[in-house]
Parts: structure tokens; sequence; C-alpha cells
């Protein structure tokens, strides 16, 4: 027997209750029949002007519309709260989780059966995933696509040339006037960012876990198959309601394990760790931060694409998209797990086939060997750090070198080109104070650009060691997410100038070669953290964000309050 539909408690009611439901639902000219016992569809919509990569979302979601009402549904369009990454100040991801709040108790509010997730910058896939997994009704994720591949003098261009260019300008290789043309042809098309930054990499985290259909992480936002794969999922989810498939059914722990595994094979964003970590929260699905490790493991990098390889998110698509790479590695990931089309990540292979072999390799020869992220632990993050071995450079991944410290952001802006900073190519540059809570929210500025002085001497990489992130699209020897952070007084608050700092990427490890002694002195001498916010969201941020190597969601959103709501508003 099918199960009453939820919005049924709003538009199937009688008396005044149902009337004030469904009559002011009318004014929109909708017939009296339309919402009666048809399933209703959220389309929950990131669209902004001010979001440049979900800025074609209005017109997306007319497609997802369509599929709906083919398929007997009535769409309804709510917009959340959207995040740009390249607009917003200090940084989207401090709102990651005020938006995960807002597409939660959006959804939970009001009459929806079932809802489509329209994802597409960096921060908004996991705010909406995790928002989603909190109400746990049936949900499916549609992506906005990639941009075209940029163009620049002749050669492809993507967001990671951004920091080859900035460095370039810095030590005088690149004009200004050549820079103002790389950005004309940076973005050439509607999209979120061209290469396996994280906004793609949370793309193929949604397709690998089975919330998406097979093909949404590659598609090109410009390609009309974009818009086909938009109707489709908009016929699907109508289904899933019938069926009432729910994120729960999906988010079992193996696929946990699978999306692990797809992001280590594509070279995917470190951010992604951080992010499927709070997923997991929602869910309840115990994951840690080793099981990053542990099951990237032996997983080689068989997408060939920027920051760890040649190629773009265009030429993912063109040679077979997710889907090819998933068949490539099918023995490595556990092909049972159900998807959203109610099919298993195994039937959905079943067709996928790689073009190119420059783009997609295989298992047997890969591109490289090292992929994924490798989790580091030692006395200088006790809870974890990550780096990632295939964007970092192989000579510095064993390598004991000087700490230069930066207090923050501001101190590391004021004296990085400093003539006299005291730096040689072997230092380590330490920059404190970016975790969650110290800055607050966790900035990209994990891959801080180089000291003028080196890049002069033609040094090209040096150990970073932060408690920020860095953008997927960033690459470089970079330690990140450091936990304790520094505004916890984790030992990175410890750190001083001239300290050597061993790093052992291949033995795991990061440590602060200071006597215990002499930290347990310092430790002392500092003050006990406090929240410098007196009022508004940042200090709910401050008050409740967990640490990096547990997600960074809030302490109070883990896990999931279900649909039900038993009140009526009047
Ligand atoms: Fe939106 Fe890169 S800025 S995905
Ligand atoms: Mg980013």
């Amino acid at each position: 027997m099918e199960k009453k539909l939820r919005s049924q408690q709003w538009f199937g009611k009688k008396g005044k209750d149902g009337f004030i439901y469904r009559a002011w639902m009318k004014n929109q000219g909708i017939p009296a029949d339309e919402f009666q016992g048809k399933p209703v569809i959220g389309i929950c919509n990131t669209w902004s002007e001010l979001t440049p990569c979900n800025a074609h979302f209005k017109e997306l979601a007319e497609s997802v519309k369509r599929g709906v009402i083919e398929a007997g549904g009535f769409p309804v369009e709510f917009p959340v709260m959207s995040l740009g990454e390249t607009l917003i100040k200090p940084t989207a991801m401090l709102y990651r989780n005020l938006v995960s709040m807002d597409v939660e108790e959006s959804i939970r509010a009001n009459p929806i059966d079932g809802v489509v997730l329209m994802c597409g910058c960096d921060k908004t896939t996991p705010a909406l995933v995790m928002g989603a997994c909190s109400v746990d009704i049936p949900a499916i994720v549609v992506s906005g696509g990639a941009m075209l591949t940029g163009k620049f003098q002749g050669k492809n261009i993507g967001t990671s040339d951004i920091w080859r260019f900035s460095e370039s300008v810095r030590s005088g290789i690149m004009s200004e006037e050549e820079l103002n043309l790389a950005e004309a042809g940076m973005c050439r098309s509607r999209g979120h960012c061209a290469v396996m930054g994280t906004a793609s990499s949370m793309a193929c985290m949604v397709e690998a876990l089975g919330l998406s259909l097979p093909g949404n992480a590659a598609i090109p936002a410009a390609d009309a198959s974009r818009k086909v794969l938009a109707q489709f999922s908009g016929r699907r989810i109508v289904d899933m309601v019938r069926e009432d498939l729910k994120p729960s059914d999906i988010l079992v722990r193996k696929a946990f394990e699978n999306a692990i595994k797809v992001n280590a094979a594509i070279g995917g964003s470190t951010n992604f760790v951080i992010h499927l970590l709070a997923i997991a929260g929602r869910v309840g699905i115990p994951l840690n931060i080793d099981d990053f490790d542990r099951f990237s493991a032996g997983i080689p990098l068989i997408a060939n694409l920027q920051p760890s390889g040649a190629h773009f998110m265009e030429d993912l698509y063109y040679a077979g998209g997710l889907p090819a790479v998933m068949k490539e590695m099918q023995s490595l990931l556990n092909a049972e797990c159900i998807t959203v089309n109610g099919r298993s990540i195994g039937q959905n292979l079943e067709r996928a086939q790689t073009l190119n072999q420059e783009v997609i390799a295989s298992v047997e020869s890969p591109f490289k060997l090292d992929s994924g992220v490798a989790v580091l632990k030692g006395n200088l993050c006790p809870h974890g750090a990550i780096i990632k071995p295939s964007a970092a450079n192989p000579r510095l991944m064993q390598h004991t070198g000087k700490a230069v410290v930066f207090e923050n952001i501001e101190d590391y802006k004021l004296r990085i080109d400093d003539p006299e900073l005291e730096v040689d190519p072997d230092s380590v540059l330490v920059l404190k104070n970016t975790g969650p809570k110290g800055y607050p929210g966790m900035p990209e500025v994990g891959n801080m650009g180089l000291p003028k002085k080196m890049l002069d001497l033609g040094v090209t990489d040096m150990v970073r060691i932060s408690d920020g992130r860095m953008s997927g699209t960033g690459f470089g020897t970079v330690v990140l997410h450091v936990s304790p952070e520094t505004a916890e007084n984790g030992t990175i608050a410890l750190v001083k100038n001239g300290d050597m700092i061993e790093l052992d990427v291949v033995g795991r490890k990061l440590n602060l070669l200071v006597p215990d002694d002499e930290l347990e002195r310092r430790r002392i001498a500092l003050a006990d953290p406090v929240n410098q916010f007196k009022r508004g969201y940042a200090r709910l941020y401050v008050e409740h964000v967990e640490q990096a190597h547990l997600g960074a969601d809030f302490d109070f959103l883990k896990g999931n309050s279900g649909s039900e709501v038993l009140r009526d508003s009047h």
C-alpha cells in the first residue's frame, strides 16, 4: 500500500486550516486538483547572481519542473541562501552550516514530499545535502555542471592557473596586461570551476554516493544534456516519493567508502574530507578522518584532471564522465550500493565506457600511484592534518625544516615579500589562526604564496602548514586542517620561528621537534581562548563549530530530526 503523502497533512485537510493552505497557493493560478494527491516536489534552488557558478539555475530548474509534471508531481521551487566562493567574505565556509539549517528547516516546515537539490559552487552541495539528510525525505541532487574550458593565448586554462598566474606576476614572468587577458578568457560560460576543484569534487561525491543520476558530475553546464539530466531527475524524484527511497536508504557506510575511493581516483579536493565527514554526521554513519587514508590507500589516480593532472571537466565528460572512471575501478567499489534511480552502482555502470585514455586511465596503468588524501598525525596535529600527495612535490614528501611563523593572514600579507624575512628554500611556512574558530570559518588560504625572495631564486614549492583549508583548485606541498587549531590552543599555537618541523608523508607523521617540557612551558603561557564575537551568527558559529577532523559542523546539528511537524500554524 502506498504511504500517505506528507503534503496531504497540509493540502488534504478540511476546514479552516486546509482552506488556508490551499487558498493562498491558488493565487499563483493553480487549479484545485494540482496538489490533490500528487507528490509535491520542492526544488531547493541556490540561484543567485552573487553566486555566478549557480546563476543559470532558474533556467535549469524549469527543466526539473517539466520532469516533475511529466511524472505526475507538483513542483514548487524555493530559494535558500546561496554561497559563491568568489565574492563571499571572509569565506563561504563560514556559512555552510547556516545554509544547511536554512535547507533543513525549509524542507521540514513546508508541504514537500520530495526535494531536488540544485547544487553548484563548492559549499552549495554539502550544505544542501547536509540539510536534506537531517530531514530524510526523498532527495536527488542536480548539479549545475562545470564551465567550458578557459582559453588564454592558445592554451587551455582553469581556476588552478590563477595561483600560477599570480606567482608569475609576482616574479615578473607575466605582465599585468597579460593577467587581464587571462581574466577575460577564464570563465567562458555558465557553470562552476572547470577543474577538479571542490565544486566538481562535490558533484562527483554525490554521484559516487548514489545521490544523483549517473552522469550528473561531468556534463558541462553549457551542454544541452545538462537540461536533459535535470528533466530526468525531475521525473525520477516523483517515483522516489512513491517508492519512499530516502537519503538514509542510500547513504550507508559502504556508500561513503565508495565516495572516498572515487575522490582518490579523480584527485578530488581536500575540502571533500570536511564535507563528507559533516554529511556522515547528519546521517549518523560512523566515519572518521583515518577512513580517508584507509580507503584511499591503494587507489591510484586514474582521472588526469587539473590540479593533479592536465585536463578539464569538459574533457572528463567527453571521455565518458564519472561512470567511466567508476567502471575502471569497479572491482574496488561496493557495487551493490543503491542509488537514486533505484539501481545499484554496478547496474548503473553496465554500459559505462572510457572513450579517451588520455583523460581516464586504468587502475593497472594509472597516471600516478599516489592519490587521495594522506592523514598525518604527530604532536603538531594530535587529531590529524591532511595533505594531498597527488598535488604535492615528491621531493618534499619527507622533509625537515625550520619554521617561519605567521601569526595570522594579515601578518603573512605584511611580511611575506619582506626582503628581510628569514627564510630559505628548506624553510617550513606556518600560518596560524586560520581554523574554524580562529578566522572564523576556516578560509582557503593554506596554499599561501611563496616569499618573493624564494620565487626570485626559482623556488616553486615549499612545505606549508596551517589550520586552514585550500581551494580545491590549489596545489603544492601543503599541509592543511591541522587539528586542534590555533584558536583552540592546539600545538600549532606553540610553534616559534626557527623550531624544526618534520613532515613525513610516507610515515604519515607531522612533528614539531621541540622537547615536551619546553612545549608544556609554552602551553602554560597561552591565554584561554575567548569568543571575540558578542552577537550574531559569528558568535553562534564560534561557540558551536567542531574541529576540522570532525567535519566542522555545529555540535547541535549532528543527526536528523525527521520530517514530522506536529503542530499547525493557525
Ligand atoms: Fe564556484 Fe569555483 S568559484 S566553483
Ligand atoms: Mg573553492
